[in-house]
């Protein structure tokens, strides 16, 4: 094969490939299924699908059945754990799709292999002689098979461990086993030009890059606990996975998975924005130089859309902060192209054109996607530039210094100010060689979690007598339109005192003559956001609030100094004020929706507008059924979807009243009041309120009620969410849900332990509820059948537990009775010491009480007996061992037995000389336990006979 160039075509083009993949597998019998989300379904201990076999984890453990015993996938899959090697190196990628084929129970290692030969040789065309193999090390019998079957001589076929040949769980649970991988020997070559430290290794499992690993064939023969331990499965199975792009670029045989076709549509995409972008227009090309800045956007882009699309949103906590860092670490790459506009979301559309055929769902989303991602982008580029020239003065004064340690204080400063995950930062330092002190920065984020609990506390508005301010300088609020404007600090307060100016690290209240941050009032939160100065300073606002006719801006000032009389940019934090937004105007729908399901005796008594969530109180005698709250929430709903526009008006206050204005109980106006109407001629709704909206009711996206209790006699209290929100409430439901689902069928499964379904008792629930929120909240009007449906599934799951209850009780009657009945067995085949009798058993799944049963009855029948008795039971291996009198008095010690012999199941315990019992950890020595417990009491016991 020739080396590719950049226009000639490509041999193997992904899209052949994926068509390949699946029609061998279909030939082979293999049903193919979808690729499923990227957020893994119920399961809550794994971040992101890094596999095609976390979809399956049920199958493989079998606690769900598959719909076939053969199936193929090409999984979209995200890792990243390596995010600071994407665009180094030439494979790395976190985005990127699995090929993979699947056995459940059905075939083992013998067919995985040949098919696995087969497609690559056959399909994919490779010359055998340059496949070599790995096998973990004592896997005898795959080595045979690719030896002796399909005839790779000895010599291409190595032993490997652990960290090369064994593989899962994926998270902390699941199944696992020994693995054989495949390897393409890219020729002598490639090893002078790689860097691998040591020549010698440069082979199988070692870090060059001559052989590539490009096929990994698991063969699944345990389940790991959470603790750690294997168990065998019930059945093996076959999990195998190759990565796309790879096995695209060494058939293509291209240096980098980034020169494969559909990546390379992106680069040249790239190329153009650069054109589009740049201050000076020109195109950069994509060459060895600048290689890794179009690596990290192309990897990046595709693992943001895939992520957005599928529901993960960029945010601050979990999966979302992983999203939101590859957004910045992209925006800083893009930089040294020389483009410093948001470029990601304009990738958005010729990733959907490139992925949509496979995956629809992307294309459909397309519009949804760039527009997050736009807003994630323009939100981190207001600060980048400032941040990214304090961290050149940073790493200036460190270099001054000598310094081997990045501050931690600083790194804090930066992520804290300018928005850098730490992540980033560490990278940017590691360039300049320097390492960030993590502890000190830990500690800098443990101060900020106490500055901002004791901040909240701390809301003593007053102003200082001193103020150098009249009351006619009153601040002029201009931000029902804009997100940002110019002003001046006409004041600054620190510790209750007026001061000419403040300097970084200290804490106040800037008072401004003109600003677009609202102050909290009428149930609107106040807004958060950032005051910048041309001359550096940056006072991050935490919240807005009103003194008399002052906007007073709570703070700190991050860097520099600001002084009176400076002229400062505003610009509030658009995404916390879109979420208020949304919940106020939610809030009037549910004002309106109220009275028209309840009648016109609602008042709003209090209301409370968070950028996450809504609390309304309203005058009622009586609890709000669900019934008439599910017709409200419908309601506004139905008012959403009609995308009414929304305005707002000033009007005398009698004018106001006659349009039908809503006025809000105890609430005093002026001469003049501020209407806000929503529909028509105000139809959906019409309030006084000085308070911001969305310009539609369609922007408000989605709304749900979420509990109604009481705050006080005579008083309702309704909390909801709109929006993002919503979706987001849905998905943490639905997975824990589904989660509950999947754990109430493993009881199931372990409470019949192999007996029939009892008939008539729908015992293992069917779950039709969908995976993602998203796909099934399109529209407003989808909110109420989903809660619907989710609430019936919670019904059927409370009904079937109560009967699961009922079954795990008869089962576990039905295990203890049949020990008990063995009771005679038991004593014919004990052994005696003198006139004890000695019984010594282990027992498969019971529970202490029955074990205690068997003990009781033994020594009722038995007289002069000692019952040595072990068993496993759903909290491990138990030991117990008991003696009656007659035993007892010939010297036999229960609690000694004990203490000899709970060591060997990993445990400890103790007891009476007539009674003792120790759990343990490991149940395969129970037998050993309770033998040598027989072997001391019969030495015991002849001992006092003696
Ligand atoms: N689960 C294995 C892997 O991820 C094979 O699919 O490599």
């Amino acid at each position: 094969m020739k080396k590719t160039t950049r226009s000639a075509a490509q041999t193997w083009t992904l899209a052949a490939l994926r068509k390949a993949w699946i029609e061998f597998f279909a030939e082979k019998q293999h049903m193919q299924l979808p690729s499923a989300g990227l957020i893994p379904a119920g399961d809550p201990t794994l971040l992101f699908t890094t596999a095609g076999m976390v979809q399956f984890k049920a199958y493989f453990a079998g606690t769900e059945t598959p719909p076939s015993k053969r199936v193929a996938t090409i999984q979209k899959c995200l890792r990243t754990t390596d995010l600071g090697n994407v665009g180094r190196t030439d494979r790395h990628l976190t985005f990127f799709e699995m090929l993979g084929n699947f056995s459940f129970g059905d075939y083992f290692k013998r067919e995985a292999i040949l098919w696995a030969w087969e497609f690559s040789t056959q399909k994919l065309g490779i010359d055998p002689e340059r496949i070599y193999v790995s096998v973990y090390l004592d896997d005898d019998e795959a080595e045979a098979i690719w030896h002796k079957e399909v005839g790779v001589p000895l010599e291409r076929i190595k032993r490997l461990g652990k960290a090369d040949n064994w593989w899962g769980p994926a998270g902390d649970s699941g199944a696992c086993g020994p693995c054989s991988e495949l390897y393409l020997d890219r020729g002598p070559q490639i090893c002078k030009t790689c860097n691998c430290s040591d020549k010698s290794a440069c082979g199988l499992g070692g870090e060059g890059d001559r052989f590539m690993e490009y096929w990994n064939l698991v063969f699944n023969q345990f389940h790991q606990d959470t603790s750690g331990k294997l168990h065998p499965l019930p059945q093996t199975g076959i999990d195998t996975g190759s990565g796309l792009e790879r096995v695209a670029a060494l058939l293509n045989n291209l240096d980098s998975v980034f020169d494969t076709d559909e990546m390379r549509r992106i680069i040249t995409r790239i190329e153009d924005l650069t054109a589009e972008l740049r201050a000076d227009k020109t195109r950069v090309v994509y060459a060895p130089a600048n290689k890794e800045p179009f690596r990290v956007l192309t990897d990046h882009a595709r693992a943001a859309a895939f992520a957005i699309g599928d529901g993960i949103y960029p945010g601050a906590t979990g999966r979302g902060y992983v999203i939101r860092r590859i957004i910045r670490r992209a925006a800083m790459f893009a930089r040294e192209l020389g483009v410093f506009e948001p470029i990601l979301f304009r990738l958005v559309d010729t990733i959907a054109e490139i992925y949509g055929p496979f995956y629809p769902a992307l294309a459909d989303k397309r519009a949804d996607i760039a527009k997050r991602l736009r807003l994630e982008e323009e939100r981190f580029l207001h600060t980048l530039d400032q941040g990214l020239g304090r961290l050149d003065e940073l790493l200036a004064e460190h270099k001054r210094g000598d310094a081997k340690t990045f501050r931690g204080d600083d790194a804090f400063l930066l992520y804290d100010t300018f928005g850098f995950p730490i992540e980033m930062t560490i990278e940017l330092a590691e360039k300049a060689g320097l390492q960030v002190d993590m502890a000190r920065f830990e500690a800098c984020m443990e101060e900020q979690r106490k500055k901002a609990a004791a901040a909240s506390r701390w809301k003593d508005l007053t102003l200082p007598a001193d103020l150098p301010l009249k009351s006619d300088r009153a601040t002029q609020f201009a931000g029902y339109d804009s997100p940002t404007g110019k002003a001046n600090a006409l004041a600054l307060i620190r510790d209750g005192k007026s001061v000419a100016a403040l300097s970084a690290g200290e804490s106040g209240f800037v008072i401004l003559d003109r600003t677009p941050f609202y102050a909290e009032g009428g149930g609107q939160q106040g807004d958060a956001g950032q005051l910048t100065s041309g001359a550096g300073a940056v006072f991050e606002v935490s919240d807005t609030q009103k003194n008399g006719g002052f906007f007073l801006h709570i703070g700190e000032l991050k860097s520099g100094v600001l002084n009176v009389g400076d002229e400062v940019s505003a610009h509030i934090d658009e995404e916390r004020r879109q979420g208020l937004t949304r919940h106020h105007s939610a809030t009037h729908l549910l004002n309106n929706a109220l009275r028209a399901a309840l009648g016109d005796h609602v008042l709003q008594t209090g209301s409370l507008v968070a950028p996450d969530y809504l609390r309304f109180d309203f005058s009622h005698p009586e609890k709000v059924d669900a019934v008439a709250l599910a017709r409200v929430e419908a309601q506004v709903n139905t008012a959403i979807q009609k995308a009414a526009d929304v305005s707002a008006e000033v009007l005398p206050i009698e004018a106001a009243r006659k349009k039908g204005a809503v006025a809000t109980f105890g609430e005093k106006y002026g001469a003049e009041v501020r209407v806000v109407s929503m529909g028509d001629s105000g139809g959906l709704s019409i309030e006084f309120c000085g308070g911001c909206h969305v310009r539609n009711t369609g922007d408000i996206g989605f709304f749900h009620i979420t509990r109604e209790t009481s705050p006080g006699a005579g008083n309702r209290r309704i909390e909801a969410l709109a929006g993002d929100r919503v979706l987001e409430y849905f998905q943490e439901s639905l997975n824990e849900l589904h989660a509950k689902v999947g754990a109430h069928n493993e009881r199931v499964q372990r409470a019949l332990d192999g007996a029939p379904v009892p008939e008539g008792e729908a015992l293992y629930l069917k779950n039709d509820l969908p995976d993602l929120a998203a796909a099934a909240l399109k529209r407003a009007s989808d909110v109420l059948p989903l809660h619907e449906n989710m609430e019936a599934m919670r019904a059927r799951l409370q009904n079937a537990e109560k009967r699961l209850h009922k079954l795990e009780k008869e089962t576990q009657s039905r295990k203890a009775g049949a020990i008990f009945d063995r009771a005679d067995e038991l004593l014919a085949a004990a052994e005696s010491a003198g006139e004890i009798r000695v019984v010594a058993g282990v027992f498969a799944d019971q529970d202490a009480d029955s074990l205690r049963k068997l003990g009781d009855r033994l020594k009722e029948k038995g007289r002069g007996v000692a019952a040595l008795l072990g068993a496993t039971t759903a909290r491990g291996p138990l030991l117990l061992y008991m003696a009656d009198k007659k035993a007892v008095d010939q010297g036999l010690d229960a609690a000694a037995l004990v203490r000899a012999t709970a060591g060997l199941i990993g445990g400890g315990g103790g007891g009476r000389p007539d009674m003792a019992q120790a759990g343990g950890k490991s149940a395969e020595r129970l037998e050993e336990a309770v033998a040598e417990a027989k072997r001391i009491a019969l030495t015991q016991l002849s001992g006092a006979g003696k």
